[in-house]
């Protein structure tokens, strides 16, 4: 039987709920699916918005080793040192390079070497470098640095998402996408050997609207006003997806779609 190497990804932790559960329950699925590397998105993990060097610290000792970012990294000026210092946070690799932190980073866990690379999609967000030519420099700037490479592709459309990964299959294990919140059912592995969800999911408050209390967003659709965002509070749960990579030949032989 082929060696695996299992990666467990979460999707859009927001806020302390987030937090709190993810401390009280990641250990525990960690070990139940023999994981090797947990990566949590936390773009959204400080309360309010953004990220905080306390929410990522948060994660990371909840379990997560690398915590991925998005469009909302930047929120919050207290993380630019943090960005800058940390080993184990990447920020959007496609952002102009005068953005704080990294936009990817290599963890040695002993059993692999991962190369872990956060991207920003183009559609119906702000304009960044075209993810699709980021990628593959960075690929090729770090050739020589990993055995796995991981893609978190922070993107609104399912059809950016879609191609980006069609167009990386076979060069990285895995391309998993976050941002929306939602949890799609179309995880998969491509042609080539490279696993694939558009997006993870959410970790979060469960009765809210992608996070935020409901009755605001409602607000925000009838009133056509701009609100403030306003954390929802309440029982948490998490969304995420396992792949299992083949150690030798680095493809995703299997994917799941987890919740809890
Ligand atoms: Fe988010
Ligand atoms: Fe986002």
């Amino acid at each position: 039987m082929a060696e695996t190497f299992n990666i467990l990804a979460i999707g859009d932790a927001v806020g302390s709920p987030a937090c709190n559960y993810l401390r009280e329950k990641l250990s525990g699925v960690i070990s139940h699916f023999g994981i090797d590397l947990t990566i949590v998105n936390g773009e959204n993990s400080a309360d309010g918005n953004g990220m905080l060097p306390q929410s990522a610290e948060a994660l990371i000792d909840a379990g997560a080793d690398i915590i991925t970012g998005g469009n909302h990294t930047f929120r919050r000026r207290e993380v630019y040192n943090f960005l800058d210092d940390s080993k184990f946070c990447v920020r959007p690799a496609n952002m102009p390079s005068t953005a704080p932190g990294y936009g990817c980073t290599v963890i040695d866990t002993g059993k692999a070497r991962v190369l872990v690379i956060s991207l920003l999609g183009t559609v119906y967000m702000e304009p960044v470098e075209s993810p699709f030519t980021c990628a593959e420099r960075m690929l090729e700037t770090n050739a020589d640095k990993y055995d796995i490479a991981v893609i978190d592709f922070h993107a609104e459309a399912t059809s950016e998402k879609a191609a980006l990964a069609r167009f990386l299959d076979g060069r990285v294990s895995v391309v998993f996408g976050t941002h929306t919140h939602v949890q799609t059912a179309d995880e998969q592995i491509l042609p080539k050997g490279t696993g694939f969800i558009t997006d993870l999911g959410m970790t979060g408050v469960t009765d809210s609207i992608l996070g935020v209390k409901s009755e605001i967003i409602i607000e925000k659709f009838i009133s056509r006003m701009p609100v403030r965002f306003e954390q929802a509070s309440g029982e948490a749960s998490a969304n995420g997806a396992i792949f299992m990579i083949d150690k030798s030949s680095k493809k995703c032989i299997g994917v799941r779609r987890i919740s809890f």
